[in-house]
């Protein structure tokens, strides 16, 4: 009897380590990015008509678009559920902390999209948006909480000197805008490509050479790798979180989703249903998961390539900037595919 009772106590601490554990091994067991889009009348999340502060460019339907069932798409893991998005939560999770997406204007989409869902959640709280330089900051005054979005195309640095403006991959000086903050989702990808008049630089720099051109791709890689120490230099775990936002597809050869005719994603209503894209993955992925395997911090990759290359009905087209893009299938319509994005990271960090 004596022994009994304290060899009981262990029996049961242990069923429930290996219940904990089990429940751990659960969630981390689904990877959420592997699933397939399914109608869902009770999406969208939100009405981007109520969204005083969206831009223009996103608006899809304000712009003219007829078609309306790209926005009732739901995400479907084949492993789990998702939660769905909840900004009350959101809010009092992140209360008096802040969040910062950094990079381009795919890092834009998204950070609209998740004020949106923030704001269209608690739609009578105050908030403020302003802007410091590169840095827009949405701040829902009530919560203190930040949503900041931090303008940096490449996330290495491109400086202007005698010769011109040099992009300095071994450089990373817009860094110090990101310690201290609680929540850093980092992107770049799409100005790698830019040649002619919109690329924004003369000269690149690797160490002590500077040259006019290099393989886009290893510049990529050698950036990424950049950023990686600053990740390991920089981030404190336990105060910091860090995501990457993974490569987010275009959609101008309908031959890569078997409809050779189509010559961009204009006209295109509905989703493809099943979970692989035809034409396979852009080889950006690959360059990116290699650089994110040699970072020793924490960072996880919101790995939404394959979710949206199925989404060659989300973008705008003809109805974003209108004349000044003319077509765009890069940047993705607001209600639509970021929400999405959102609600995944929203279900990362429950
Ligand atoms: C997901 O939800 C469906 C419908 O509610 C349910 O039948 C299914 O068991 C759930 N799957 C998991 C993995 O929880
Ligand atoms: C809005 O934010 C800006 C910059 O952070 C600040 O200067 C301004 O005082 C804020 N306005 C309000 C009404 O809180
Ligand atoms: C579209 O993709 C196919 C298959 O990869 C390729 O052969 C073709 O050249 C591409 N077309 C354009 C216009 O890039
Ligand atoms: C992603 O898509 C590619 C191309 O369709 C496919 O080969 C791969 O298996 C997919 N991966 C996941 C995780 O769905």
């Amino acid at each position: 009897m004596n022994f009994s009772a304290p060899l009981l106590g262990s029996v049961s601490l242990l069923l429930l380590f290996l219940h904990v554990v089990h429940l751990t091994a659960n969630a981390s067991e689904c990877n959420m990015f592997i699933g397939r889009w399914i109608h869902d009348e009770s999406y969208p999340l939100y009405d981007s008509a109520a969204c005083p502060f969206i831009e223009h460019e996103f608006t899809c339907t304000k712009n003219g678009r007829p078609d309306l069932d790209y926005t009732k798409y739901r995400w479907q893991p084949r492993d789990c559920n998702l939660t769905r998005f909840n900004g009350l939560s959101f809010l009092e999770k992140f209360r008096g902390k802040s969040i910062m997406f950094v990079g381009d204007s795919l890092s834009r989409n998204q950070w609209q999209s998740l004020t949106c869902m923030l704001h269209s959640s608690v739609p009578n709280a105050r908030y403020n948006l302003s802007r410091v330089g590169d840095v827009s900051i949405f701040t829902f005054t009530d919560y203190r909480v930040k949503v900041m979005l931090d303008r940096n195309v490449y996330l290495v640095d491109t400086v202007q000197e005698k010769i011109g403006r040099v992009l300095k991959l071994d450089s990373i000086a817009g860094g110090k805008l990101w310690k201290q903050i609680d929540m850093l989702i980092f992107n770049t990808w799409h100005w790698w490509s830019r040649r002619g008049p919109t690329q924004p630089w003369d000269f690149i720099q690797v160490g002590n050479e500077i040259l006019k051109d290099m393989d886009r791709m290893v510049a990529f890689e050698k950036a990424l790798t950049t950023w990686g120490q600053w990740v390991d230099a920089n981030i404190d775990p336990s105060k910091s979180q860090v995501f990457f936002q993974g490569i987010s597809p275009s959609h101008y050869n309908g031959t890569l989703w078997n409809e050779p005719r189509a010559k961009n994603c204009l006209g295109q209503k509905q989703p493809l249903l099943g979970s692989t894209y035809p034409g396979g993955l852009p080889p950006a992925v690959a360059v990116l998961k290699g650089a994110l395997s040699k970072i020793k911090k924490p960072v996880t990759l919101l790995d939404i390539t394959n979710l949206s290359l199925l989404r060659k009905d989300g973008h705008p087209s003809i109805y974003g900037l209108g004349g000044r893009t003319g077509m765009d299938c890069s940047h993705w319509c607001l209600e639509g595919v970021p929400d999405t994005w959102n609600e995944i990271l929203y279900n990362l960090i429950l």
